[in-house]
């Protein structure tokens, strides 16, 4: 089995390099120390925003160090300001506080979001802090264009179950599709669907995902693209589904998948290198993909669902497929940055807590202040492109991640099972996407 973790262990290991040896990573085969008990999708251990959006329950070192997750929010987004989002250095896991954490250069105009991807930045990515366990995505979307340059809107579980959308901006007449169970490698799992008017940049579309527990459908202005049927998932070796069935968030990104270090397969993939004196970062000074309107649709839990509550869920068992997830009252707040799924509340009372920022309890700016450098060199520098795209955002300083592409190169490890060269290419590019959006949420 080849798993997320494979090229999140590489990573975290590079990245280690550039931060404190003190880093200690994590996998399903190496879970983290009781004191530092949550894997972050990065998988690397700590408290506080570690244990929240991504902590892995299978790397971490009990089922119960994560946070629980909020549940399911019926809702409707839209983009008059971004009151409703927060940095994840600030966010304790209070979901109806703030809908979204992000990173990176979102503005809003004219009523719509602004994924902006200043000149040697790695982007935007936008992660929604309410969790959704089957129910309906809708994005009304204008894709980022230009080769080497891709938007994400996905559905991705803390055990890496995923359905996702991908625009490569090489080519705008269509978008792919792709869905995951658990991080594992599939090359059959992907494919292209052709949008009408074949600009996916010039033109909103409306993209659905409508996440059944028997079906997976991507759904573009209204057409039905493609289905997937649980059924077809069978691995009568395994005796499982391999599909998406684990309590999801939506995340929306923008990201240089074709950044020169990238890995080749990578940037292929992408449909070439970036270009960083294109139209777009000549006229605007930075490439974007613009959202309208977000709906969320949440769908009844299964039916068998084991319920004691309302507020969260959990998961039960290591298996971390359906059957092992609950509805529970938990609460999903932590009481500090020191606080994990083990003592939710330590540290509550403590006024200043909540504002330590101890390099395991908010995985740590990698590239200085906002610079989102591309490449370790020039991460601790002061970044470039730093405050072009911070536009309204409130707090545009701290969305730095220094080694998040060269990171790219480690995604050819995670190919080692027979995959066809085409296969490759396009799931280590999509893989890429989920990695590169992980880790700049992450390191935040
Ligand atoms: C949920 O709450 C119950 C009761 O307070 C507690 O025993 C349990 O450990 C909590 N579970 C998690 C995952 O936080
Ligand atoms: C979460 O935020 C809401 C809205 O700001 C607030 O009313 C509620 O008390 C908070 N809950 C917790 C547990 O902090
Ligand atoms: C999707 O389209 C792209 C660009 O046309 C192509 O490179 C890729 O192989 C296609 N993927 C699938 C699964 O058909
Ligand atoms: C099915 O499960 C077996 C046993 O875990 C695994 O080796 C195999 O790779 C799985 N097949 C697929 C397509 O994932
Ligand atoms: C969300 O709305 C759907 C359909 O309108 C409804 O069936 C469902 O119960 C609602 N769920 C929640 C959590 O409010
Ligand atoms: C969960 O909370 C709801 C509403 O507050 C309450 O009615 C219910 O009894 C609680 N369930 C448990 C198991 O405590
Ligand atoms: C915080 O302080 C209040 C009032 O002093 C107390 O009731 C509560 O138990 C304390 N909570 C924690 C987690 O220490
Ligand atoms: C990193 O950035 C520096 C300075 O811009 C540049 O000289 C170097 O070639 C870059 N390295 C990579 C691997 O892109």
């Amino acid at each position: 089995m080849v798993r997320f973790v494979t090229p999140l262990l590489a990573l975290s290991a590079l990245s280690a390099t550039a931060l404190a040896a003190t880093t200690t990573t994590c996998s399903t085969s190496s879970q983290c120390p009781e004191d530092k008990p949550c894997c972050s999708q990065y998988g690397e251990c700590g408290t506080g925003a570690y244990c929240l959006g991504g902590c892995d329950p299978q790397s971490s070192f009990s089922i119960g160090s994560c946070a629980p997750m909020p549940v399911c929010e019926n809702k409707s987004y839209k983009w008059d300001n971004l009151d409703n989002t927060v940095l994840n250095t600030k966010y304790l896991g209070n979901a109806s506080a703030a809908d979204w954490t992000y990173s990176g250069f979102p503005k809003t105009e004219d009523g719509n979001l602004l994924m902006t991807m200043p000149k040697n930045s790695v982007g935007t990515l936008f992660a929604n802090n309410h969790y959704i366990w089957y129910g309906k995505i809708s994005g009304k979307i204008k894709s980022s264009r230009g080769k080497g340059v891709v938007t994400a809107f996905i559905l991705l579980s803390d055990v890496k179950d995923e359905i996702d959308y991908e625009w490569v901006g090489a080519d705008l007449t269509a978008v792919q599709t792709n869905y995951y169970w658990q991080g594992v490698l599939d090359w059959h799992n992907s494919g292209n669907a052709s949008v009408n008017d074949q600009d996916t940049f010039d033109n909103w579309h409306t993209y659905e995902i409508d996440w059944q527990p028997d079906q997976t459908q991507w759904i573009v202005d209204g057409e039905v693209k493609r289905t997937l049927k649980k059924s077809d998932t069978w691995n009568s070796t395994a005796n499982r589904f391999q599909y998406p069935q684990t309590p999801s968030r939506l995340q929306m990104s923008l990201w240089p998948a074709g950044q020169a270090s990238n890995a080749k397969g990578t940037i292929d993939w992408a449909g070439g290198e970036i270009d960083w004196n294109s139209q777009d970062i000549k006229e605007k000074g930075y490439y974007y993909a613009t959202i309208g309107q977000v709906d969320v649709t949440c769908y009844d839990p299964p039916s068998e669902a084991v319920k004691s509550g309302s507020n969260a869920y959990i998961y039960t068992s290591n298996a971390a497929m359906e059957a092992n997830i609950a509805i529970t009252n938990n609460s999903t707040v932590l009481g500090s940055l020191g606080a994990t799924g083990l003592d939710m509340t330590l540290g509550a009372n403590s006024s200043s807590s909540a504002s330590s920022t101890a390099s395991d309890s908010v995985p740590t700016n990698h590239g200085g202040a906002g610079g989102m450098a591309i490449n370790s060199t020039t991460s601790t520098g002061t970044g470039t492109g730093s405050s072009s795209g911070s536009g309204t955002s409130s707090g545009s300083s701290s969305s730095a991640t220094g080694t998040g592409f060269s990171q790219g190169t480690d995604t050819t490890t995670t190919k080692g099972n027979g995959a066809p060269a085409q296969g490759e290419r396009v799931l280590r590019g999509s893989l890429f996407a989920v990695l590169v959006a992980v880790v700049v949420l992450v390191t935040l």
